[in-house]
């Protein structure tokens, strides 16, 4: 495990999040762990609650997360097995004042939003430099099917411009160069729109077109972001 004193300030204000996140964390919960390097966070502080006796089930956002999980000793189930949590703790790429959030980026987006929708509370971890006053400055992920891709591609494009947002859709690869594909089996179409005029709009417009798995914009979905600096921690939301 990493030093818990970090020369980087800006995953120093990752820790900090995650540390004011798991003083939610109760004997008995039922939670979805996120999946990031802030989230990791938490996953790290979730184990230490586990190794010092607190009983807890938790179900991971994605396979880098169950894995990380299972070397800590979290005991983990499915959301077959628990289908209703109590609390899910994750990341994000994006947050605006109205707690709306662009996931994805990791490409872990699909669980996310299950995972998140599965549970009683999700409340968002993440510093600062995720701020935005409008949504879009991050490229929106939107998993899609493999199958049509291309006409996908292009239903997504004339979707968006349906709603003020322009731009071309780009097939995520790899470092190596190879396309990614996500735990699922799927692809992902990073969109660089710039300012989306209309959130809720554009969720309703993607969530339409066939070949769309999900999308990265996570509305009424957060109920509280712990956002952490230098500083300290500062709530949006209610955390209770
Ligand atoms: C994973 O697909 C994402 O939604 C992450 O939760 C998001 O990218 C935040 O990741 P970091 O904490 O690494 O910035």
């Amino acid at each position: 495990m990493d030093s818990p004193m970090s020369a980087d300030p800006l995953d120093a204000a990752k820790r900090l999040a995650a540390a004011r996140a798991a003083e939610l964390v109760r004997p008995g919960m039922r939670l979805g762990l996120g999946t990031g390097s802030t989230a990791k966070h938490f996953v790290d502080c979730v184990g230490e609650k586990v190794r010092a006796g607190m009983d807890l089930l938790c179900v991971p956002t994605s396979e880098a997360t169950r894995a990380q999980a299972a070397a800590l000793g979290i005991p983990l189930t499915t959301l077959d097995e628990t289908p209703d949590l109590d609390l899910t703790v994750d990341g994000t790429d994006e947050f605006d004042p109205e707690l709306r959030l662009i996931k994805g980026g990791g490409g872990a987006l699909l669980r996310e939003k299950i995972v998140a929708s599965a549970s009683a509370r999700m409340v968002v971890i993440t510093d600062r430099s995720k701020e935005v006053a409008r949504l879009g400055r991050f490229p929106l992920p939107v998993e899609v099917i493999s199958f049509g891709l291309e006409a996908t591609r292009r239903h997504i494009e004339r979707a968006a411009a349906r709603v003020g947002c322009a731009g071309t859709p780009a097939l995520r690869r790899g470092r190596d160069g190879h396309v990614f594909v996500t735990d699922s089996g799927n692809s992902i179409l990073d969109c660089a729109f710039g300012v989306i005029p209309d959130p809720e709009a554009l969720a309703a417009a993607l969530a339409a077109i066939p070949g769309v798995v999900e999308h990265g914009l996570f509305i009424g979905v957060a109920r509280a972001i712990i956002v952490a600096d230098a500083s300290g921690v500062n709530i949006r939301g209610e955390l209770a």
